[in-house]
């Protein structure tokens, strides 16, 4: 049982809707009354530019988290840590500290010094589809994966390739999670192939373990429409379409991470 958890958010498929899920997620614990650490480690930059409010003065990128720098939170005691396009390349060079190569569990040890250092109570961690340093190093420091996935063939396929991912890392860097979820975004419940394909993702995924979240995120323009005016999906449609989704989702996530769950899903 994690008692702060740490999510990544993560899929190796493009536009799932894992920043919007990771957005949701912290701003959803933040509503709860958590502090929040959120790491942008995609170098795209997408959640660094939707959690602007979060992301204080003075504060590190992720690439200087990795290489050792701090964290400075909010005055509400949050924190965003942005990222920039350096990031797809900060193991090119050496770690600042020792002159050894970054390791993938450098990430990790910020993360931790800064949840330390500041008293967060949960860290969410949005990341980029592509298996490189970054992704891995954001799967290596989370105590649980969250795997947002639309309810398409493809987007099942994306599911089964995280997993293999997944399963890499665990053998190569003796690597384990405390748990692994799937969550369904985009999802129209009026589409008889979505709700075949989400009710499928339930049973052949729930067989193996993975927590399949029941609440699926529906597709609703009030997402990009949030996102482009800058507002958290909370802003102004707090318990209604997204927002609801998103907050229930955000209670099933909290009580599955901090450990009040067990195997649900399988079985
Ligand atoms: N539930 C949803 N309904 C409609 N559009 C969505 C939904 N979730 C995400 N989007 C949109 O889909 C695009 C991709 O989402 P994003 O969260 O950026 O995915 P990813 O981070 O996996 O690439 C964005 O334009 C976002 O606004
Ligand atoms: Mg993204």
């Amino acid at each position: 049982m994690a008692d702060r958890p740490i999510v990544a958010v993560a899929n190796v498929k493009g536009g799932t809707g894992k920043t919007t899920t990771a957005a949701a997620l912290a701003d959803g614990m933040r509503r709860m009354g958590a502090r929040v650490l959120a790491v942008d480690c995609d170098p795209q930059g997408d959640l660094s530019r939707i959690q602007g409010d979060y992301i204080a003065e003075g504060t590190c990128t992720t690439t200087d988290l990795i290489k050792g720098a701090d964290v400075v939170p909010t005055a509400e005691g949050q924190a965003t840590v942005p990222t920039t396009d350096e990031l797809e390349y900060v193991d090119s060079e050496p770690d600042p500290r020792t002159g050894q190569p970054l390791s993938y569990y450098a990430l990790a040890e910020g993360v931790r010094r800064a949840m330390d250092a500041h008293g967060f109570d949960a860290c969410v961690i949005d990341t980029h589809p592509e298996k490189n340093f970054p992704t891995t190093s954001a799967l290596i420091a989370a105590t649980h994966v969250l795997i947002p996935s639309e309810a398409e063939a493809f987007g099942v396929q994306g599911v089964v390739a995280m997993e293999s991912y997944l399963d890499a890392i665990a053998e190569d860097l003796d690597k384990e999670w405390e748990g692994v979820g799937v969550v369904i975004t985009k999802y129209r419940r009026t589409t008889t192939m979505h709700r075949r394909v989400a009710d499928s993702v339930a049973a052949q995924f729930g067989a193996q373990g993975v927590r399949v979240f029941d609440q699926r995120i529906s597709r609703t323009i009030q997402i990009p429409e949030a996102q482009a005016e800058g507002r958290s999906v909370y802003d102004e449609s707090y318990l209604h379409g997204a927002a609801a989704q998103y907050m229930w989702l955000t209670q099933s996530v909290v009580a599955w991470a901090m450990g009040g769950e067990d195997g649900e899903g399988g079985e």
